[in-house]
């Protein structure tokens, strides 16, 4: 139980502010969130509580990154280096570098080695307050490396006791071996979903659909082969181009479009009728140096929700921190910090399809974070930092 505490609960306006509150849990979960320090420890019915004074401190929700690639080998900061003379991502893909450097390390490195490589990442988030993280395979683009790279996300979990969820990305870029041929990849792509499906592996499914990516119609047979398996879809959309995959995703129910920078205004209203969340991946946006926004007030006019995330990635978004995503979305979004702190926590958990966090409220897990600041929105004021004092995961104080 912690006392003393001044809580961005997010539950109602304003932060859904308490101050000098306390907030009690068990078994992992939240049942008591106010001032009445009785009426806590009742909550908690004589089972023994260590009562932590938080000294003043803010506690929100556990922050939870909803889209990541953090699971690959190696870096390409060489390309970013090339980028910076002017060359542009589309073209290094197109060349062989680009997802495909990137694949070609992956596919080297053995599993402990993935693990080992991509354990800091995972670290470096909880860091910055991060309890629940999703994953995407797609530097395997095949059975084995995909499975490898899903293996790696699941032991992440198991390890640092971090929500994982895993996403299929087999469909992120057509794979050397079937140059020419992507319906031919397409179609193996959907037979092998149902194999890591079998070996519970596979949480949700994402297209990367996009001119250097996977047409429409290719991303919409990946989007059938999970509603066969009845796996909720999400969608890497209108990221370069406007191919209207934020609509082709809402067709099929789906969890999230992502990134949407040139998401059109039909595409949104579908969105919103199909209660897909907007990802906004701001680290993308801004090692890209892209210059065309999302269309944020199109999502705020149709009550599309908008999450924020890291993209964390070997490619456009070099990115540890979802604190630093979070900023650069006030910057160059222009979100409040309020909707970044909602989009970092309760729709990033919609946008993972998670109902049982995001909020500190009664039912919620307690997965929590408290911060050394004197009020929330300076956890999208501070480039960089150590404002976290400790993550607290399912009710067990765990980093900080
Ligand atoms: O979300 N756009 C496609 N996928 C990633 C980039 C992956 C990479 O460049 O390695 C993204 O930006
Ligand atoms: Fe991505």
């Amino acid at each position: 139980m912690l006392v003393n505490a001044h809580l961005a609960t997010l539950d109602g306006a304003d932060y859904g502010l308490r101050e000098n509150a306390c907030l009690a849990w068990r078994d992992g979960v939240i049942v008591y969130v106010g001032h009445d320090m009785a009426a806590a420890r009742a909550t908690l019915g004589g089972a023994p509580a260590a009562e932590i004074d938080a000294q003043g401190g803010w506690i929100t929700p556990a922050l939870i990154d909803c889209h990541t690639h953090l699971v690959f080998a190696g870096n390409r900061a060489p390309e970013a280096e090339q980028r910076l003379r002017g060359v542009s991502y589309a073209d290094i893909a197109q060349a062989g570098g680009g997802i495909l450097s990137t694949v070609r390390l992956t596919r080297e490195a053995s599993e402990d080695a993935l693990f080992a490589e991509s354990l800091p990442r995972l670290q470096a988030l909880m860091h910055d307050g991060v309890a629940c993280v999703e994953i995407k395979s797609g530097y395997g683009l095949d059975l084995a490396n995909e499975r490898k790279m899903l293996r790696v996300a699941r032991r992440l979990g198991r390890e640092t006791g971090v929500t994982v969820k895993t996403t299929y990305l087999a469909a992120h870029a057509l794979p050397p071996e079937y140059a020419g041929r992507a319906d031919d990849y397409i179609a193996a792509v959907c037979d092998w979903l149902p194999v890591l499906h079998a070996d519970g592996l596979v949480d949700a499914v994402d297209v990367f659909c996009e001119g250097i990516g996977f047409s429409p119609a290719q991303s919409r047979r990946v989007f059938e082969a999970a509603r066969a398996l009845g796996l909720p879809v999400k969608c890497h959309a209108d990221q370069l181009s406007d191919l209207s995959g934020a609509a082709l995703v809402a067709e099929f129910g789906g969890l999230s479009a992502d990134h949407v920078e040139y998401t059109n205004a039909d595409s949104v209203r579908r969105m919103a009728d199909a209660g897909s969340v907007a990802v906004l991946l701001p680290g993308a946006f801004h090692v890209l140096r892209e210059t065309q926004l999302p269309p944020l007030d199109a999502f705020r006019a149709h009550g599309v929700p908008m999450a924020v995330a890291s993209d964390c990635n070997p490619g456009t978004a070099p990115l540890l921190s979802l604190r630093l995503a979070m900023a650069l979305a006030c910057t160059h979004f222009r979100l409040t910090p309020e909707e970044a702190l909602r989009g970092a926590t309760e729709h990033a958990a919609r946008a993972l399809g998670l109902h049982d966090r995001g909020r500190l409220a009664v039912g919620q897990r307690a997965d929590l974070a408290l911060w050394r600041v004197r009020h929330p929105s300076e956890l999208c004021y501070w480039l960089g930092g150590d404002l976290l004092q400790t993550l607290v995961l399912s009710g067990d104080g765990a980093a900080g």
